[in-house]
């Protein structure tokens, strides 16, 4: 972008495409986190003279306008971060797009509806892809990927886009990959891993990768309950990944072969059910050994000594990466092993680096000082997949 902005945008159509998929509770956005990230680059474009176009996806709609999934209230906000009007497409390649588009003066900024409400978007066929990457590129003269979180996603926007018009990086995405970087390349050691989140299968691939990589993982969250089964315990009614099962004991064995340690909880807090998260009813759970959840209980969040034992394994490390809640924060009977890592991050001199939906959300609603961390990434499946040493498809789309 610095080239960009070197050569000049001033008159010139920039296409940003960002990633304003912010969780909304109806239409109120509850973490404005990736709008906040992505607004210095609209605001650099803008002050320079560029007529910007912001595109993004939220959520998984099918392909169809749906008000469920509607930018709205995303554009309304950027408008608010930026202190600038921003104007507002009803659709995203159609007649809303190309009038709303047609009528930006210099410096001026609109948002275009979301992405996914066009089939071409998530396409597996390359030719329906394409077919919308040139509805797009006819809006625009250049092309700003910025939207971190999406770059995993071979998607029209994201990765046959760039390839219709001249393009750059925005300072997000520089940003993001460079603390990536971090974490790949010579990394500070002791160089400790949190995982948590509901399924372990989502974390597959970036255990393998960091089995070589990181001094110790810790695990919590759902995906703690296949851990505990894989080494024989009994889970009761918890989240389990039964089929999982032989995969986590064989990267149990690697760990012990290679001399990475993984740590896992070793008390938990159990309840008959699942909590109520629209009342946040209390919850009553009762604490137990990890090695003895009753038959009809079900895990919901680490336990005291496991916060503890946790709190202990990262006061030393020079370097952790963080990905997952410990347990079902959204409920306050549930949120003290995510806030006791959260807490352990901040007091430790450690470069952290928060990445997910999930943790960042967590981190801030848990009323944490974002500035207290090294870094809390907009990427969650994206940092993941990076960790994991695949190619993204929107950051290679950016390197051709
Ligand atoms: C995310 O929330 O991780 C990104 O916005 C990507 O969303 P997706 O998983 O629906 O593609």
């Amino acid at each position: 972008i610095d080239d960009l902005l070197a050569d000049g945008v001033s008159g010139r159509r920039v296409f940003v495409r960002a990633d304003l998929n912010v969780p909304l509770d109806g239409t109120t956005i509850t973490d404005d986190g990736r709008i906040r990230a992505v607004a210095p680059t609209i605001a650099r474009l803008a002050e320079a003279g560029a007529r910007v176009i912001v595109a993004s996806h939220l959520g998984r709609p099918k392909g169809a306008p749906d008000p469920a999934f509607s930018l709205a209230p995303a554009a309304a906000r950027l408008g608010e971060v930026l202190g600038a009007p921003v104007a507002f497409a009803t659709d995203t390649v159609g007649d809303s797009a190309k009038a709303v588009t047609a009528a930006l003066g210099d410096g001026a900024v609109a948002v275009l509806e979301n992405l996914r409400f066009n089939p071409g978007e998530t396409s597996k066929d390359d030719a329906e892809r394409g077919a919308f990457a040139d509805e797009l590129a006819a809006l625009a003269d250049v092309y700003v990927g910025d939207g971190f979180g999406a770059v995993h996603r071979k998607h029209a926007s994201v990765y046959d886009l760039p390839a219709r018009l001249p393009h750059a990086a925005g300072d997000l995405i520089v940003t993001e990959v460079g603390v990536l970087k971090q974490l790949t390349e010579d990394v500070a050691r002791p160089y400790a891993v949190v995982l948590g989140g509901a399924k372990v299968s989502d974390k597959l691939g970036v255990i393998d990768n960091l089995l070589g990589k990181a001094d110790r993982i810790l695990i919590g969250g759902g995906m703690a309950y296949t851990f505990l089964k894989a080494q024989g315990h009994e889970v009761g009614i918890s989240l389990l990944q039964e089929d999982q099962v032989p995969v986590v004991q064989e990267y149990l064995k690697r760990a012990e072969e290679q001399g990475v340690e993984f740590v896992l909880p070793v008390d938990v807090l159990v309840a008959p059910e699942f909590p109520d998260l629209k009342t946040k009813a209390p919850a009553n759970p009762t604490t137990v050994a990890a090695d003895a959840i009753p038959a009809d209980q079900e895990g919901l969040d680490i336990g005291p000594e496991t916060r503890k034992l946790y709190a202990e394994k990262l006061a030393d490390a020079a370097t952790v990466f963080w990905n997952g809640p410990m347990g079902v924060f959204e409920h306050p009977d549930y949120a003290e092993g995510t806030r006791a890592v959260a807490r352990a991050l901040v007091d430790s001199p450690a470069f952290s680096v928060v990445g997910g939906g999930d943790s960042a959300a967590a981190v801030r609603t848990l009323g944490f000082d974002e500035n207290a961390f090294g870094h809390i990434s907009t990427g969650g499946g994206a940092s993941l997949e990076y960790l994991e040493g695949k190619t993204l498809p929107g950051l290679a789309a950016l390197e051709d």
